[in-house]
């Protein structure tokens, strides 16, 4: 490959917007024909929160187009993960779908999001709930170790159309118990719950309808949700965010935000 196929867009003609940081790709992995992760150099001045998004985008027009994405990565990595889905005519991923190692990426200088740990009540248990690239927030919050300060146990769910689409919460999973410092902390407190909607699996349904008649609990061992001990995060699609809330406020959880912490949050996973 030549260096100018590498770095197709390294040298933007276009000025960096304000309030922006231009950084490089360092990694590029393409899971499916609908599904990639890449990592870019993180800024030294750029903090965040574990669970966090910010505003990315491409150095291919004067007023580029900018998505929300929650960083996948934890507040201590060096670099910055993102997880995303590819759309054909998706204003942003049409284009970001195609960024080769050394490419420049464009990263707003400020995050915020719901999915913090602060905006929950103390609890033992913290559910995490996801679907398609809705597991990136989560990604983020269970490769950090305060996670696991605040919770005795971390259950991430993670339901896909097919299991292809599992590969990317397996690895994650797997990696973290194989990590010597990370595996320690997290050890058998950290369980991965996948189902598949589309495809014949070991478990199977929308994560919904495995709440609502008790299955996940059934298969994990573990009792119905309880607003004194258990918590909630969501991160999936509009319909997907709503069915789910309708779901917990079953058990009793409420729904909390950043100023008004209570017994779970939800956040919209980017699409397009
Ligand atoms: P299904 O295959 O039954 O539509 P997507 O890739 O479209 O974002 O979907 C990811 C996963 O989320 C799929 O397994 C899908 O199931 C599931 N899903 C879609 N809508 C909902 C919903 N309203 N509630 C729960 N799960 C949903």
């Amino acid at each position: 490959m030549s260096e100018t196929t590498i770095n197709s867009n390294a040298k933007s003609d276009f000025p960096t917007p304000k309030n922006c940081f231009a950084e490089t790709v360092t990694m590029v992995e393409h899971y499916t024909d609908r599904l990639f992760k890449f990592r870019i150099t993180r800024p030294a001045s750029f903090r965040f929160r574990s669970g966090e998004f910010v505003m990315i985008g491409l150095p291919n027009a004067e007023k580029p187009v900018f998505r929300a994405y929650s960083i996948a990565s934890p507040a201590w990595d060096d670099e910055i993960e993102f997880y995303s889905i590819k759309v054909e005519d998706g204003p942003l991923t049409q284009h970001l779908q195609k960024i080769k190692v050394g490419d420049t990426i464009l990263m707003r200088q400020k995050s915020t999001g719901t999915l913090v740990n602060d905006a929950l009540l103390p609890g033992k248990r913290l559910y995490m709930f996801s679907t398609g690239t809705g597991i990136a927030p989560f990604a983020s919050l269970i490769r950090d170790p305060e996670t696991y300060e605040k919770f005795d146990e971390v259950i991430l769910t993670h339901t896909c159309r097919d299991v292809a689409e599992l590969k990317y919460g397996q690895e994650l999973v797997a990696n973290i118990k194989d990590d010597p410092l990370l595996g320690e902390i997290a050890g058998d407190r950290l369980r991965l719950y996948s189902t598949v909607t589309r495809e014949d699996f070991e478990f199977k349904g929308r994560i919904t309808d495995l709440l609502a008649n008790g299955k996940i609990f059934t298969d994990l061992g573990l009792p119905p949700i309880d607003p004194e001990t258990d918590r909630g995060m969501i991160c999936g699609s509009m319909d997907m965010i709503n069915d789910t809330k309708v779901a917990l406020e079953a058990f009793n959880l409420i729904e909390g935000a950043n100023n008004n912490p209570q017994t779970f949050v939800v956040e919209r996973a980017f699409v397009g």
